[in-house]
């Protein structure tokens, strides 16, 4: 061995990039809701990160769907996830049903899932509330399967809306369970919020958050909105008497105008508050559909453009298929073989 190779500095390691990993329903175009809170991140954080995004159509079957809506939808909900900046040379994304490991290990953590700890979930109380005429087992062990999403693919971080940080405990506390049985096989993830925008909400009542779901269109910003329904929809957001535009707890409208226009512009609250000094809450919402406009605007356009091209899509959500199935084939493997299922003779 040469004296150069024996002093040569040994190379540090580089870090294995942490996985993060999170998805959407695709109950129809997302909302402002789900872009400031989910998936505006989403493409931040690819740089950084090993990032795994999907169209969570299995969840979305937990209310009952017309079949050609559900096929559209999930196709538009792949195109924006896309089209919002999500780039399928960075990043892993695919439709969730094409990965078949989700709905295997969803069983099998359903049957490591409990009554008690399913029965208190605020948002199975909330749908079953809403569809009292379809309060399916899918409804109640929603959680389960969300959490195999997350296991499969061994994630560190799930950055979601503040909605889901109840079934992000659900899933730490089925993993540790599994875990603590058979041994160490999934990691334990963490969600991760934004620091503003988790919870975006109603323009039209501010103590509900804005829903792709609510009746109402006024009540939520489409992120296909063209320029003109965006001005008109922040015209008419509920907010107070005071004309005053200031953040403060007994101003529920316009703090959440407040942090929409913040995390666009990138403005503090004390700079809004220094900017509309003396002006009345309509210049203010003005200056926020403006702002939100120009935001969503590259999205509308990039999804004109991608939607026309469904060879490209389809392609595109085909890789991502094949990419998922080995990651999370791998996972699911380790768990057969831990719980005492026949290898799998195909
Ligand atoms: P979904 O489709 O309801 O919403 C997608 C993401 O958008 C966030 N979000 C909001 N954030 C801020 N303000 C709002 N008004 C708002 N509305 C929605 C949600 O928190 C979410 O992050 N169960 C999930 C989908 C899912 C999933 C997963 C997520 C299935 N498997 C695994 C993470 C990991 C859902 O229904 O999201």
């Amino acid at each position: 061995m040469s004296d150069e190779k024996m002093t040569a500095p040994v190379e540090a390691k580089p870090e294995k990039k942490k996985i993060i990993l999170s998805g959407i329903q695709p109950t129809g175009i997302f909302t402002l809701g789900n872009y400031i809170g989910a998936v505006r991140n989403w493409g931040q954080l690819q740089e950084d990160y090993n990032c795994y995004y999907f169209v969570a159509d299995l969840h979305s079957l937990t209310i009952r769907q017309d079949p050609a809506d559900l096929r559209k939808q999930s196709l538009e909900a792949f195109a924006l996830l896309l089209a919002a900046g999500i780039d399928p040379e960075k990043s892993l994304v695919f439709i969730q049903s094409h990965v078949r490991s989700h709905a295997e290990l969803g069983w099998i953590l359903a049957c490591n899932s409990m009554f008690g700890e399913l029965s208190r979930m605020t948002q199975f109380k909330d749908k079953a509330a809403k569809h009292a005429d379809n309060v399916n087992a899918g409804l109640f062990t929603y959680p389960s399967l969300m959490a195999a999403d997350i296991l499969l693919y061994q994630a560190d971080y799930v950055p979601v809306g503040a909605d889901q940080t109840q079934h992000l405990e659900f899933t730490r506390n089925v993993a540790n369970r599994f875990n603590g049985i058979y041994g160490n096989v999934f990691k334990l993830p963490e969600a991760f919020l934004p620091k503003e925008g988790a919870k975006i909400m109603s323009l039209q009542d501010p103590a509900k958050k804005m829903s792709k779901s609510d009746p109402n269109p006024k009540s939520r910003i489409s992120i296909l909105d063209d320029e003109d329904t965006i001005m008109r929809k922040f015209r008419s957001a509920v907010t107070d008497s005071e004309a005053h535009v200031c953040y403060r707890d007994d101003k529920p409208g316009i703090n959440n105008l407040m942090t929409i226009y913040s995390v666009v512009t990138g403005k503090t609250y004390g700079q809004i508050e220094a900017e509309f000094e003396g002006k009345g809450y309509g210049d203010f919402k003005t200056a926020v559909g403006e702002a939100v406009s120009e935001e969503l605007r590259p999205i509308r356009e990039n999804f004109a453009r991608l939607i026309g091209d469904k060879a490209y899509l389809e392609e595109t959500y085909k890789m991502g298929a094949e990419r998922a199935e080995r990651i999370s084939g791998r996972t699911l493997a380790k768990v057969r073989k831990k719980i005492g299922l026949l290898a799998n003779p195909f």
